[in-house]
Parts: structure tokens; C-alpha cells; sequence
């Protein structure tokens, strides 16, 4: 066995962020599951397995504290590190794999520790020794985000990962490379359906499953289906995983996973509404959605928290928005199709959030505001959980200068890659302690301002200089637009747009 316990390391990981895993964020997973956050404001984050590094920088960029990570990949770890040097902020990243670092003993007690994308793909002695790392290194209070491919929703692909992962072990051959195997690994499966298998006929799913990994990644798909372990569970299953490092269940870190409203039908709710048991009822509801994978909060010592102590708290909470409110979409995606988010409620909390230029503001502003007359608190701060769960708002905190330098140093350089690749979409938010999705146009606009161009025309010049030089040219419905005049024309209009909507909003977050 080599340095990779036969976790996939053919291809290296995507470049993800994932919001859910700020501190802030952990905060209102504690706050909306009826939990008090007793998280210091200088948090000490570990997170495990961190891929390239792009949660974890960020992280560390945008807020106060000590934050510490490993992953045992050592391009990623390089890259992480690279990313580090450029924020300047004083992180502790290894490449350790799980075990060496469990056994480091220079780690300091951690209050928050996280994993996105490992439960389910390392194996049971892995699973193992980060259970003893939470069980040694969790300070009592702290909290666990871990992330995991679940049951049922997971249930039909079973057979469809076993055929991908012989194929890779007896079929491929190495001379196929990583690529190349992966093709044939699904080329493999796809002809075991053509050929008159029964199992994917009674199990449409299942076929559903193989068509959509045509659509998907290479990375993805290995680091999915080609590893030696894949591990799925129920979130009862998780819960008494982790009671035996002292942790009980908050509830999921993603917050449209709570908003019941959105995902079940009427008889669901009603359903669920009569279970008693938190973990039975949460179980019970992933078979109501049929989910497959979860994002979940635990923590080491519960001191529930409700009624007026709760309201209190989401009183004390500043929010801001995220995403410029022309830009918010009237619907968002449930488990039983799209959601409208009804005008009368949601369009005067957007409206009244984008004012003073995006300042953040706290429950009891907004209510002061005409705008919101007659509405009660509880919509107010349900409608403030959909917006934060679907990423349109967030949590607001009061940044220190040198977070709001590292955020700015961390950016700076991200624009920066975007000359020369498109692997980055997220710029850090010293107000939002988090990311800010930035698509890769913007980043050329940021990067074209911090070099002295102000217009539209300007920027829209810069961009089509960048792609003139590098042989690329605008995409209309996925042809190329190859006059010039076209291209600086469409250019304006994003540039504008830029600079008239989203850069208010960006300066707002203290990310530009
Ligand atoms: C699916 S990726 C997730 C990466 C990152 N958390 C994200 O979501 O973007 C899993 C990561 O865990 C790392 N990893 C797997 N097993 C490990 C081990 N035993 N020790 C350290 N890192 C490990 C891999 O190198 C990989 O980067």
C-alpha cells in the first residue's frame, strides 16, 4: 500500500468552496437547530482532507483565529500552501495523511472540525483514527462538520460504482491512463445495460445514475467511483458513529435541508410532525426526499436553546446580501421541483437588505422598515433561513483590519490565477467571514480595475485584449462570437452591469 490508503489520487481534486463549513455558517446551523453556539470569536478550525485548500484560505482569510488542515496529497497541499503564502495569513497546513497528523503533538485544542468529502471515500481505519483525533482534540462546545454520501438516496447506484471500480481494478489497464480509464469504465457499464440487464430495467435509476456520469467530471467521477472505499450510511448511523467521540447531533449545516416546506408534500410534513425522536424523524425524512448526500453540525456538550433566548439571538445577528437583489431568482430548487419564494414577503426583506448600499443590518432595522409593516417576526426570520440556506444572504460580523488586508491579499492573487486558469470561482468576504461566488468574467474586471481601468469600455477592452491574446473569444450558446466589435460589445454590457450592480455589493463585503 502506497501513501494513498487506495483513496483515488490518479487526478487531483476540484477546486470547491463550500460556505457551509465558515464558522459563521456553523453558527446558524447551531442557531436554527435550536443549539447554543458557544464558539469563541478567534475559533481554532482544523479541517481534515482540505483538497486544494480554497475552504480552508478562505476561511483562515476571512476571519479571526487559528486554522490548521491537512491533506495528504502533496501537489494539493503545495497548491494550498501557495494560496497561504499569498493571503499571508499564518495557516498550519500539512501533508499529513490523517494518521500522522493525529499523531502530531503540537496540535492545540480545536473548537471547530471539519470534513467535506471524506466519510465516505477513506477507509475504516481512517474512519477510525479521526474519530479518536475529535474524541482527544475537541474542545468540550466544539463542533463537527462532516459531509458524507447517505442512504437511501445512494441505495440504487450501489451496483453501478462496483461495476466502475472492477473495470478499473481487471478491465482498464494502466496503459488507459486516468481519463482513459474512467471512459471505460463507463463505456463498460453502459454495455452491461445495452446488453439486456435486467437489473437496470427494475431500476431506472440506476440507469439514470450511469447516463448522468457521462455529463461529470473526470476528477469527479474518480474520486467518486474509482476508490477503494465507499462508505454510505443513514444519519442515524453518523449520530451513534460520533457519539462515541462525546458529540450529538445538531442537524444540517445545508439550511434549506430544514425548511420542510420546501421538500415534502403536505402528508410528509404532517408525518413527520408526529415522530418524536430528532434522529428518527431526520432519518424518516431523507427517505421523504431520497437523499444522497448530507452536510451535517455535531456537537461535543448540547445546551439547547429556545423560545425568547433563541429569538434573542437571531435579534443580536447582522445580515447582509451575498448576491445583488436584481440577480435573485423568484424560485429555488426543492426536492419536489422548483419553490416560488411569494413576493409579498421575500422582495421587501431583499429590498430593504440592498439598502444604504448593502449595509448589514439586524432583524429589528428591517422591521423598522415601511416596507416590512404587518410582517411578523417568525417570517422575517424564516424568510432570512431560505435566503442565507440558498446562499443569496449571510451572516455579518465585524472584520478587523488585517482580515480585511488578508481577504484583499487572498483576492488579489485568485484575480490574479484568472489570467490563467478558470479553476477559482470564490473571493473571500471579511464581512461575511466566507466566499463570495465571483464568475470568471468578474475576476478579469476586478483584476482589470486593480490595474488602473475604471470605464466600461476600459474593462471591456482588457478582457477582450486577455482573450485575443490567448487565442479565446466569447461564447454565445456555446459558439464562438469571433468579431471583435461583437465581442467588445457584449464585454460593455457585462462591464456595466459590473460595475453599476455587482461592485457596490462587492465593496459592501469588503471583498473588493
Ligand atoms: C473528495 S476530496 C475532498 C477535498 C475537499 N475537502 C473538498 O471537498 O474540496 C478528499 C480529500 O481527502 C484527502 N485524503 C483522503 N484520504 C486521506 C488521508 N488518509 N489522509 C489525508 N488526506 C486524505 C484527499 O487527498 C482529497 O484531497
Amino acid at each position: 500500500m502506497n501513501w494513498s490508503y487506495g483513496y483515488y489520487t490518479e487526478l487531483n481534486y476540484t477546486h470547491g468552496y463550500y460556505r457551509q463549513m465558515a464558522p459563521a455558517l456553523l453558527r446558524m446551523a447551531c442557531l436554527c437547530g435550536g443549539i447554543e453556539a458557544q464558539l469563541r470569536d478567534q475559533p481554532v478550525y482544523l479541517e481534515l482532507g482540505f483538497g486544494q485548500g480554497l475552504s480552508v484560505n478562505i476561511h483562515a482569510a476571512a476571519n479571526g483565529g487559528q486554522f490548521w488542515g491537512t491533506d495528504f496529497n502533496p501537489g494539493q497541499a503545495a497548491y494550498a500552501r501557495e494560496l497561504a503564502e499569498a493571503s499571508g495569513v499564518d495557516l498550519h497546513l500539512f501533508d499529513d495523511s490523517f494518521e500522522e497528523f493525529a499523531a502530531r503533538t503540537d496540535l492545540p485544542d480545536f473548537d471547530i472540525i471539519a470534513l467535506h468529502g471524506i466519510w465516505s471515500w477513506v477507509s475504516e481505519a481512517n474512519r477510525k483514527t479521526i474519530l479518536d483525533l475529535i474524541r482527544r482534540k475537541l474542545r468540550v462546545s466544539g463542533l463537527v462538520y462532516v459531509s458524507y454520501n447517505c442512504l437511501p438516496g445512494w441505495a440504487p447506484a450501489i451496483p453501478v460504482r462496483q461495476l466502475m471500480t472492477l473495470y478499473g481494478d481487471y478491465g482498464g489497464g494502466q496503459m488507459a491512463g486516468p481519463e482513459g480509464t474512467i471512459e471505460g469504465a463507463i463505456k463498460f457499464s453502459a454495455d452491461v445495460l445495452k446488453n439486456g440487464s435486467v437489473y437496470f430495467r427494475e431500476n431506472p435509476s440506476a440507469a439514470h445514475q450511469l447516463e448522468r456520469l457521462s455529463k461529470q467530471s473526470a476528477n469527479y467521477i474518480g474520486h467518486e467511483y474509482l476508490g477503494a472505499d465507499w462508505h454510505l450510511v443513514h444519519v442515524s448511523d453518523m449520530a451513534r458513529s460520533l457519539e462515541e467521540a462525546k458529540l450529538s447531533f445538531v442537524g444540517p449545516a445545508r439550511l434549506l435541508d430544514r425548511i420542510d416546506g420546501m421538500h415534502l408534500t403536505e402528508d410528509g410534513r404532517k408525518f413527520l410532525g408526529g415522530i418524536g425522536h430528532p434522529l428518527l424523524r431526520e432519518t424518516v425524512r431523507d427517505y421523504l426526499v431520497n437523499q444522497r448526500f448530507r452536510c451535517d453540525v455535531f456537537v461535543k456538550g448540547a445546551i439547547p436553546l429556545a423560545g425568547a433566548k433563541q429569538r434573542e439571538a437571531w435579534r443580536a445577528q447582522p445580515f447582509v446580501l451575498t448576491v445583488c437583489h436584481e440577480d435573485i431568482p423568484k424560485t429555488i430548487a426543492g426536492a419536489l421541483g422548483e419553490v416560488e419564494l411569494p413576493e409579498k414577503i421575500y422582495d421587501p426583506v431583499i429590498d430593504v437588505l440592498s439598502e444604504h448600499c448593502y449595509r448589514p443590518k439586524r432583524i429589528d432595522e428591517l422591521m423598522a422598515s415601511p416596507k416590512l409593516a404587518g410582517m411578523k417576526v417568525n417570517i422575517v426570520i424564516e424568510v432570512l433561513m431560505v435566503l442565507t440556506g440558498a446562499g443569496f444572504v449571510s451572516p455579518a460580523q465585524t472584520p478587523s483590519e488585517k482580515t480585511i488586508e488578508s481577504c484583499h491579499a487572498l483576492n488579489r492573487h485568485i484575480c490574479g490565477q484568472a489570467l490563467t486558469s478558470t479553476d477559482l470561482s470564490y473571493l473571500a468576504s471579511p464581512i461575511t467571514g466566507g466566499g463570495i461566488f465571483i464568475p470568471h468574467i468578474c475576476q478579469l474586471f476586478i483584476l482589470a480595475m486593480d490595474r488602473g481601468r475604471t470605464s466600461a469600455a476600459e474593462l471591456a477592452t482588457f478582457v477582450w485584449d486577455f482573450l485575443d491574446g490567448v487565442g479565446e473569444r466569447l461564447l454565445r450558446e456555446g459558439t464562438r462570437v469571433e468579431s471583435r466589435e461583437e465581442n467588445i460589445k457584449e464585454f460593455s454590457r457585462l462591464a456595466n452591469r459590473f460595475l453599476t450592480r455587482t461592485r457596490p455589493m462587492l465593496q459592501a463585503l469588503k471583498v473588493v
